[in-house]
């Protein structure tokens, strides 16, 4: 009889936290090594929510909460739905969890039954797939092309939707390709969702405030709010406010989802950290202009990147709209052999190439679901980016 139980065997370790491990491993052992591949903001959380967090301990709120957070917090994310989303949840329709990651599982794990679909655009964020492989569900995925900005077209969404369809997974800024959908584009994809009375979709949210060029964002339910009793928009803290650390996510949703998910979080992990939920209020209620400067230092790390690759022999990047990656094409790469003697076959051997011999990581486009891909994340100072993409170069020119 096998130990590990069958669910465990049907998800794979995150190869985005693999990569970044090698790389901290090289580091550890003295090598300069440049991580593009975690989605991480380098900035520091904000001074505002960490003093939140102190005072928090100092009024001694250091015990269990309710499961789905504090009321504070759900308040403050109420206001914020409505703020900036114009969607409006009672308390009863948001809960939190112990990052977006967990409000992801929660809702995939209260609600998918062994043999539920649940369609994916292609590349994806690693977790979708396996959390859906994890509840015993089938991940549909829909491949998109970079002709297109990486963006699923409503003929190859109608085409996947099947009786067994239970979610479409919709990811807006995108991690990996960075592709955020305009309101004519989301509408198009709602107007597809409509028909389908049957279908879910979880939209997360997590890039909103990663869109340059005046990019205007837009989620689901507020495009199509014939869809809000079956959207559950998810977003958090992590991204918007630097604050991986702190593992705060939530959501919005119909109130009998939103109460499997609490069943589910309350047999799992049940409330969350005190700390963070008093950080996540103060981040939410709080002065929004940091947002906004950072906004305009990621597009110019964008507009550098996607510059300097382009100028990388073999390689083709795409300008994206929004997060903080890249996802260029390396077609051009391939059936060649690097300078240390590694033949290129795929995206794998080519992430493995550099970050041996240029000590550069990034992750492979096979995790995302498209190859022949890497995903950069530009999440890093000006300096590293330009001395990582030169790296890059060379790499390129170098290939035989
Ligand atoms: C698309 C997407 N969704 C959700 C998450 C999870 O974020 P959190 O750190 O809040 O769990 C990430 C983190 O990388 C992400 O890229």
């Amino acid at each position: 009889m096998a130990f590990i139980s069958d669910a465990l065997s049907r998800i794979k370790p995150s190869p985005t936290i693999g990569i970044s491990n090698v790389a901290r491993e090289m580091k550890a052992a003295g090598k300069d090594v440049i991580a593009l591949s975690a989605g991480e903001p380098d900035f520091d959380t904000p001074q505002h929510i960490k003093d939140a967090a102190i005072a928090a301990i100092q009024r001694g709120e250091t015990k269990y909460t309710a499961v789905d957070g504090i009321p504070e917090l759900k308040a403050a994310i109420c206001r914020k739905f409505e703020r900036e989303n114009g969607l409006k949840y009672k308390p009863s329709q948001v809960t939190v969890g112990t990052g977006g990651k967990q409000v992801l599982f929660n809702a995939l794990v209260a609600t998918i039954n062994p043999g539920d679909e649940v369609i994916i655009p292609a590349p994806y964020w690693v977790s979708y797939p396996d959390i859906v492989s994890f509840a015993g569900g089938t991940p549909v995925p829909i491949a998109t092309k970079a002709e297109h900005g990486f963006k699923v077209q409503p003929a190859d969404l109608e085409k996947a939707i099947t009786k067994k369809t239970k979610w479409l997974i919709f990811n807006s800024p995108s991690n990996p390709s960075g592709a955020a959908y305009s309101r004519d584009e989301l509408k198009k994809v709602t107007d597809v969702l409509v028909k389908h009375p049957h279908v879910w979709v979880l939209t997360d949210d997590m890039y909103e405030h990663m869109l340059y060029d005046g990019f205007e964002f837009c989620t689901i339910a507020e495009v199509e709010p014939r869809l809000k009793e079956r959207t559950l928009t998810v977003n958090g803290v992590s991204k918007t406010y630097a604050m991986t650390g702190w593992r705060i996510g939530f959501c919005g949703g119909p109130k009998a989802l939103i109460k499997g998910m609490v069943t589910m979080q309350g047999q799992a992990t049940a409330g969350i950290s005190t700390v963070g939920q008093a950080a996540a209020a103060a981040a939410l209620d709080g002065p929004q202009d940091l947002v906004r400067e950072r906004q305009a230092i990621y597009k110019e790390r964008r507009d550098l990147v996607v510059d300097m690759l382009n100028q990388a022999p073999g390689i083709a990047c795409h300008k994206p709209e929004g997060a903080f990656y890249v996802f260029p094409n390396i077609a051009g790469c391939l059936g060649r052999t690097s300078r240390g003697g590694r033949r290129i076959e795929t995206d794998t051997d080519f992430a493995l190439a550099l970050l041996e011999e240029k000590h550069v990581a990034t992750v492979q486009g096979a995790a995302y679901g498209m190859s022949p891909y890497i995903r950069i994340s530009y999440a890093t100072d000006t300096a590293s980016l330009r001395a990582a993409c030169a790296r890059i170069q060379e790499f390129c020119q170098s290939l035989r």
